[in-house]
């Protein structure tokens, strides 16, 4: 038993790796082992015998099994050790920058639209893109039978074969939301929402998709004026310089009375440039809500009254950044991206003079 104690504290000492330490456990203590061996031969013993030389062997077996249990240990600890020294990693190295995506400049324009309207107070609502017919119509004062239905091209949802309620549509503009935010929240409000919004028209400069930011205002002594004020603060914020703007009476179904507005500009080689010259570009719809649509998202309009205004993304965009094709946006052509795109990082704000 000295020789098979000795044999074995020497060769697991002198263990190369797990797999050497692994042989070794099925040599001395596996099932077929040289001590599990010597275990079994225990039965032929007479009993005197064995109560000598169980013990011992148990001993023995005990002893080899935290040898190579010590043994294992050690040889993680080494390999470990070994790693460590081997790799290591210079935490204070500059980052890889690789520029590969870009923002898109609608989203760009988005956020900038953001940024300005809620640096004067508006805060941000949503609705949904497939619309019922009441909210996309009805409720903005478009009957049935008006002719704004057939002019705005929209795309309508299947129904079920046998359900003769309307069927819901792609909103054709933002100013479903007006209605779900008073709704919603009620009287005083004053929000924005951009948004995607949908119609059958594909030419230079209209897109099946596109996008608008809608605006509302609701409140006791709104006029006008401060649509005005607010318009022309947003542009001058927008453009970086100031901008005039020329309202031209105009009819909305939503709207009472209801403007076209266009702002200033100058064409310079064939290309405009907005808050210079005596040109006018026309940039977006609006008006004082009109008293049925008020009712029509719960507020009272003998208490109550209100702005509202709705203005392409895409449009002012390209004014913008000289973007002369809408069909480019959604084209998702590599080489245009990064010509018009955005660093990630470029976040717009107020007080970082939004984006040049
Ligand atoms: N919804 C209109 C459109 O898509 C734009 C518009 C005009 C929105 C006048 C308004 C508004 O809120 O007051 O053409």
């Amino acid at each position: 038993m000295n020789d098979l104690r000795e044999k074995y504290i020497e060769l697991i000492g002198a263990a190369a790796d797990e797999a050497a330490l692994e042989d070794l456990r099925v040599q001395a203590v596996g099932k077929k082992g040289e001590i599990s061996l010597q275990m079994r031969s225990l039965g032929k013993m007479s009993p005197e015998e064995r109560q000598i030389m169980g013990p011992k062997l148990n001993a023995l077996k005990d002893e080899i099994n935290s040898a190579l249990a010590a043994k294992k240990a050690a040889l993680a600890d080494a390999a470990l050790n070994e790693r460590l020294q081997s790799e290591w990693l210079d935490v204070t190295l500059p980052g890889r920058t690789r520029r590969q995506g870009s923002i898109h400049p609608v989203s760009q324009v988005w956020e900038e639209c953001t940024a300005i309207f809620a640096d004067m107070g508006f805060s941000v609502a949503e609705g949904p893109q497939i619309e019922k017919d009441w909210y996309n119509f009805d409720a903005l004062n478009i009957p049935g039978h008006h002719p704004a239905r057939a002019e705005m091209d929209t795309f309508y949802m299947n129904r079920a074969e046998g359900d003769d309620r309307p069927p819901h549509v792609l909103r054709t503009h933002t100013s479903p939301v007006q209605i779900r935010s008073m709704e919603a929240q009620g009287a005083p409000l004053r929000i924005i929402c951009p948004g995607r919004v949908y119609r059958a028209d594909y030419d230079q400069t209209h897109t099946p998709m596109f996008h608008q930011v809608e605006g509302l205002a609701i409140d006791k002594n709104i006029s006008m004026a401060n649509l005005k004020w607010v318009l022309e603060e947003f542009f001058s914020a927008y453009f970086g310089t100031t901008v005039k703007t020329r309202f031209r009476a105009s009819h909305f179904p939503f709207t009472e009375p209801s403007a076209e507005v266009d702002i200033q500009c100058q064409w310079k080689d064939g290309s405009v440039v907005v808050g210079e010259g005596d040109d006018w570009l026309e940039v977006l719809g609006s008006g004082m809500v009109h008293p049925k649509v008020l009712a029509a998202g719960g507020i009272d309009p003998d208490e109550w009254q209100g702005f509202a205004f709705g203005m392409g993304i895409d449009r002012i965009a390209m004014l913008k950044y000289g973007i002369p094709d809408l069909r480019a946006f959604f084209d998702s052509d590599l080489r245009w991206l990064r010509h018009y795109g955005f660093a990630s990082l470029d976040v717009p704000t107020i007080r970082g003079g939004l984006s040049r």
